[in-house]
């Protein structure tokens, strides 16, 4: 398995993966406007297809927000997403990210325990977040690694 950045020729296989893992999936526009704004895309690719996939950004200048993550139903529990989470979250200490978000539906038990695991705390409830009307839960992660206000020697 590796993982590279997206590529335009991929959006077609995103799109499959992610409307078989949402009730709402972003529209192929949506994701590439994300993209030409400037979000990190990267792809996990394994015998020549891509098998999942995350977004993510910074905001505020040194919050890092993960958009969306999806791997193939079929090649879940192979540690893919959690590799895919240690990228972005090693792109996110290259930048000086100080914390990392990101909103899961509260009935998404396997991914809210998925983010426990990598070391995301569950911070607040947000009712009504979603437009079916179920709430989101913000999970959080501080990175050690954010020096900021650390002297430069
Ligand atoms: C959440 C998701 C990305 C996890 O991807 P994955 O490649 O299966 O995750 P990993 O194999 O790296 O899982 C690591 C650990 O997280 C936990 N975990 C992952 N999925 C889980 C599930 N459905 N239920 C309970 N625990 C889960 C387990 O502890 C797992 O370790 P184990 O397999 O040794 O028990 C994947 O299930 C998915 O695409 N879900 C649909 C989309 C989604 O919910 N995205 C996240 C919200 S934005």
């Amino acid at each position: 398995m590796i993982i590279r950045e997206f590529k335009r020729p991929d959006i077609k296989r995103i799109l499959e993966i992610e409307t078989a893992a949402f009730d709402d999936p972003y529209p192929s526009s949506i994701l590439i406007d994300i993209y030409n704004l400037g979000a990190g895309f990267l792809v996990a690719q394994q015998n020549n297809m891509v098998v999942g996939y995350i977004i993510f950004w910074i905001r505020y200048e040194d919050e890092g927000h993960i958009i969306s993550l999806a791997v193939d139903r079929k090649y879940r529990r192979k540690s893919i997403g959690s590799q895919l989470v240690d990228y972005a979250v090693n792109i996110f200490a290259k930048c000086n990210v100080k914390d990392i978000k990101l909103e899961v539906r509260i009935g998404n038990k396997g991914a809210r325990k998925f983010y426990r695991e990598l070391g995301f705390e569950e911070k607040k409830f947000l009712e009504n977040y979603y437009e079916d009307g179920e709430d989101a839960v913000i999970m959080k992660k501080a990175l050690k690694s954010y020096s900021r206000d650390l002297p430069k020697d």
